[in-house]
């Protein structure tokens, strides 16, 4: 099943927040929902919020009351604004929401209904684009995994991420299905441990070996040659090259640096920002302290403990070894091959 889906009228997710113990998935019939879904990361990741954002518009076009095309895009310009605030650091949900005004500014509809369709063959193209841009990415990344390697990846960035495959892991799985065997650190990622819930629960499916690490234990292991490869996505990525990524990202590619291993994001181009000239002005998330406190629920510690919840970090690009994107493999310098890659002249 896909991550997310327009099925009969509702947008069905994965609900990522039950998994790995149980396998459910969650109907919305409205566009406030979705929001609230984003939001409390019943989906997440760059790619399948962006997604699930343009569901969100179709949604609003299909539970509009207007009688016309006119009255429809009243509707579609709040529910934008609604979508657009349920998260702040992934460009891929503001890209979608975007992508799905252009559409309803561009064409003339002749009637409400005729828009409304339209509105949902987009969101589903969208979602379609994503699955073949992954697939593309994994093509380009997965010569970068050679037999016998270990490599070392940070929260979830698989199919669960996106709409099917997924980006770093996407690159993963490309390079299993080519017959490479090889070896996947999964970085636990505190505090809401997508790696070990996520990612395992994806790499079991796939018959990938793997270990759970706790994300202390990174630089352990690339200390003693045990890491060759570095692996991540990307929620955001600057002009320069610089990129946000889950929180624990930068702490890993200056370890990575200093053990002189490869370090690469994997990211389709939707997520590259040209009009950010460098990763400090990317907006970070900040979520609850109760998610350090209390993860699902356990109380770790008294509730008046106090504690701190940054959701992303910025990695300079200094850092990075090279962009996947669905164009080929972006290298330094940045600021030329990343302009290349969103033109899609890369290669
Ligand atoms: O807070 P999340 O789980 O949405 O964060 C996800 C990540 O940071 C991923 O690495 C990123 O979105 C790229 S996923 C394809």
């Amino acid at each position: 099943m896909r991550t997310v889906d327009w099925v009969g009228g509702v947008v069905r997710m994965i609900d990522q927040r039950a998994l790995p113990w149980s396998f459910e998935t969650v109907d919305l019939g409205t566009v406030e929902e979705v929001a609230e879904a984003i939001t409390n990361m019943t989906v997440r990741g760059a790619p399948a919020i962006g997604v699930s954002a343009a569901f969100g518009m179709a949604l609003a076009g299909f539970t509009s009351a207007a009688r016309s095309p006119e009255g429809i895009r009243a509707d579609l310009a709040m529910a934008a604004n609604m979508l657009k605030n349920a998260r702040p650091t992934a460009v891929n949900l503001a890209w979608a929401v975007d992508t799905m005004l252009t559409l309803a500014d561009q064409h003339d509809y002749r009637t409400a209904d005729e828009f409304r369709h339209a509105l949902i063959d987009a969101a589903r193209s969208m979602a379609d684009a994503d699955v073949e841009i992954c697939k593309a990415m994994g093509r380009h990344g997965r010569e970068l995994i050679s037999d016998g390697m270990t490599v070392l990846h940070h929260c979830n960035t698989g199919a669960l991420a996106a709409v099917d495959y997924g980006t770093a892991l996407g690159v993963i799985r490309a390079a299993h299905e080519a017959g490479t065997r090889f070896h996947v650190f999964l970085d636990e990622t505190r505090p809401r441990l997508q790696g070990a819930r996520l990612s395992a629960w994806e790499l079991e499916q796939q018959g990938i070996s793997y270990d759970i690490l706790p994300d202390t234990a990174a630089g352990f292991f690339m200390q003693r040659g045990e890491v060759q490869l570095v692996l991540v996505g990307a929620d955001r990525v600057a002009a320069n090259g610089d990129f946000a990524n889950k929180i624990g990202t930068y702490q890993l590619a200056v370890l990575a640096k200093e053990n002189r291993i490869p370090f690469y994001t994997v990211a389709p181009t939707s997520t590259v920002d040209l009009s950010l000239a460098s990763g400090s002005e990317i907006p970070i998330e900040e979520r609850s302290p109760d998610e350090v406190t209390h993860p699902y629920g356990n109380k770790l510690v008294p509730d008046h403990f106090r504690a701190r919840n940054p959701a992303f970090d910025v990695t300079p690009a200094r850092y990075v070894s090279g962009i996947v994107t669905e164009h080929g493999i972006a290298r330094p310098p940045f600021t030329e091959s990343l302009q290349k890659a969103v033109a899609g002249q890369l290669l």
